[in-house]
């Protein structure tokens, strides 16, 4: 039987991320929201993912009454005998007649080891392992991180300033920029970076060049990748990646691309209230939820 696992995703990216996983010889045997269940051909590395947990146990969703779910954790649980603390962190689809710290309490008071509850927003001790639960609609699923930090946690990550990308959004605008090696690839606000560094992971071989006017952000952009050319121009990019600030109200009209440089794919990621100039042609467009927000990835190309 292959590895079964639960990628979490950010909602907006599960197409993108399942594509990730299939072309490194996965099966992706179901799509939900924020969820893809995997048989793993074996070690499952991705960076679209927010997280990856291997599956311990699972039986059909309970649906939405407290006594339902008491009756499935009791299955969901019966195997299962953690051999030191556990925090548990549950989420589901649709209205449901109990809350998420319900589903978690109701597991943890299970696990005859000692347990810490979230509700009352107190977070388990560093290091603590995390099982993690989650209702699809289908199944209720519980499994376990493989890796002691989420996987959206980047090593690299030494800086970050005010609206810096939740790395596997640039992940995915990175892997739509479809950079080719040898490339010059230019970000014309890049903040802390975080766009380029998670492009020069995936295409190491293209040429790349960050710019931002405050310099405070060009700081944060050294430390997280000091063999970036930050602070630079290129003539005539192959392409630009670009995370305008979306943290201010612009017009319906307001164009943040004026200034960017044409380029043979833009992906960018706007606020619902911005559009790309004239210059530019939409081709795709995936809408996000990140942190209550509704941004979308726009990938467009020049001309008509
Ligand atoms: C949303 S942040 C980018 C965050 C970045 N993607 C990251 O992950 O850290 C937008 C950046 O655009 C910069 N910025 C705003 N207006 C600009 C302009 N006209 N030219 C260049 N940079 C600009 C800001 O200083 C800020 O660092």
């Amino acid at each position: 039987m292959p590895a079964e696992f639960l990628v979490r995703t950010v909602t907006g990216l599960e197409d993108l991320t399942a594509a990730e996983i299939t072309e490194a010889g996965h099966r992706v045997v179901d799509v939900t929201k924020r969820q893809l269940v995997v048989e793993a051909a074996g070690p499952v590395t991705t960076r679209l993912a927010d997280d990856l947990f291997a599956v311990r146990a699972v039986v059909p969703d309970p649906g939405r009454t407290r006594a339902g779910l008491r009756q499935a954790v009791a299955r969901l649980t019966a195997d299962l005998a953690p051999d030191g603390p556990v925090g548990v962190t549950a989420s589901f689809t649709g209205s449901r007649n109990f809350s998420r710290f319900d589903v978690e309490d109701a597991v943890g008071a299970r696990l005859g080891a000692p347990y810490f509850s979230r509700r009352h927003g107190i977070a388990p001790p560093p290091g603590t392992p995390d099982l993690r639960v989650t209702l699809d609609g289908k199944a209720m699923w519980l499994g376990a991180r493989p890796h002691p930090v989420p996987l959206h946690r980047r090593a690299w990550r030494r800086a970050t300033v005010v609206g810096s990308l939740h790395p596997p959004v640039a992940a995915a605008m990175a892997r739509l920029a479809d950079i080719r090696p040898g490339q010059v690839v230019f970000d014309p606000c890049c903040g802390a970076g975080t766009l380029l560094v998670e492009a020069r992971i995936q295409v190491p071989g293209a040429h790349y060049h960050g710019a931002d006017l405050d310099p405070a952000a060009i700081r944060a952009a050294r430390l997280n990748d000091p063999a970036i050319a930050w602070r630079t121009r290129p003539d005539g990019p192959d392409r630009v990646l670009a995370n305008p600030p979306w943290g201010v109200r612009l017009p319906g009209d307001a164009v943040p691309s004026r200034e960017w440089p044409e380029a043979g794919r833009l992906v960018a990621i706007l606020g619902p209230e911005q559009r790309l100039d004239r210059r530019w042609t939409t081709v795709a467009e995936y809408t996000l939820t990140v942190a209550g927000r509704h941004p979308r990835i726009v990938v467009a190309l020049i001309g008509k």
